[in-house]
């Protein structure tokens, strides 16, 4: 498949685009304001348009208004938008290397994630997925995870029997399993409803996820597990990467990596912020004591064998030799 550079050029009429500049679509299912994602989204559209008026114009929708994460690489590939920044879990279709990244208690910290995906392994990530038509851009980081349910959980019995959104991912579905509790694949934009009629009754995110998306309106409280990691991959299709004009590519990629780097070192602030507007708001968050969090470590960690093979043992004592 071949897209030319100029097939994604405004026409009159495109909102906020003038004639002739290259239109940059960049989709996304968060909201804008304390969410890291939608912090740095709207950064970019900001540089690319004030830096590259005239030549480029980026239109960045937020909250899914234009497509949800299983649809959004497809609709890439066929050039109808020309960037996103799915979880990481989202790209498990199109490489298992990511994996790494969903299973539990696998990094301490978002300063251990930023190490091993700006290692020669991290990196060599990004292009992992050239052969199916998609290129890495660059890492931005989100957060740890957090349990939450319609009940309190304080146990890893307390998940038991309970049904969990999940995103669709193996590890994640696996990891659910392993508490006996019920995995449900489900759009992040469908996630407040089923929570709120009890499709489901919990699920696992980032506390900016779990602020901007009202989760925990709907949900007994979170618990503060800290158990997995929920970052993104910057990603567009490589045709339309490669057919743009060098200039413009070069001083595109230059304002995402710097865009990157400045949101990247922001990140904790931003997940605290909206760990406190949970409270303010009225939110539930328990914390756990070391030998109650140990006991989900227990129960979780096993999973890590099913996934060994296709992970690489090698990749998992590189991730592990970071948190040390
Ligand atoms: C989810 O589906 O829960 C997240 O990947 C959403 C997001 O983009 O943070």
């Amino acid at each position: 498949m071949t897209l030319a550079a100029g097939a994604a050029t405004a026409q009159s009429g495109t909102t906020g685009c003038d004639d002739g500049e290259t239109v940059i679509k960049f989709s996304h299912v968060t909201n804008s304001d304390k969410h890291p994602k939608g912090i740095a989204a709207s950064l970019l559209q900001e540089r690319v348009n004030a830096e590259m008026d005239g030549r480029a114009c980026m239109e960045v929708y937020p909250n899914s208004t234009l497509y949800d994460d299983d649809q959004v690489l497809q609709a890439m590939l066929q050039g109808d938008v020309q960037m996103a920044a799915p979880s990481l879990s989202k790209f498990e279709t199109f490489t298992k290397q990511f994996q790494i990244f969903d299973l539990p208690f696998m990094f301490v910290n978002i300063d251990a994630v930023d190490q091993f995906q700006a290692g020669e392994t991290g990196q060599a990530m990004k292009d992992s997925m050239e052969r199916r038509g998609l290129k890495g851009l660059a890492y931005w980081h989100n957060g740890l995870k957090q349990m939450s349910a319609n009940k309190p959980l304080v146990t890893p019995e307390d998940a038991a029997g309970l049904k969990f959104r999940v995103q669709p991912s193996d590890v994640i579905v696996a990891q659910f399993e392993q508490l006996d509790a019920s995995p449900q694949p489900m759009a992040f934009s469908e996630v407040y409803g089923a929570l709120q009629t009890g499709v489901v009754d919990g699920q696992e995110n980032t506390w900016s996820n779990i602020y901007g998306q009202k989760f925990f309106e709907v949900q007994d409280g979170a618990t503060e597990t800290n158990h997995g990691v929920l970052d993104y991959l910057v990603v567009t299709a490589s045709d339309w990467w490669d057919g743009l004009d060098p200039e413009m590519r070069e001083q595109l990629d230059t304002i995402v990596q710097e865009v990157s780097s400045e949101r990247n070192a922001a990140v904790t602030e931003v997940d605290n912020e909206a760990r406190q507007a949970i409270l303010d708001a009225g939110g539930t968050i328990r914390e756990l004591t070391p030998e109650q969090r140990q006991a989900w470590v227990d129960a979780m960690k096993p999973v890590w064998e099913q996934f060994e093979e296709g992970v690489g043992a090698d990749n998992i004592a590189a991730a592990q030799a970071i948190n040390e």
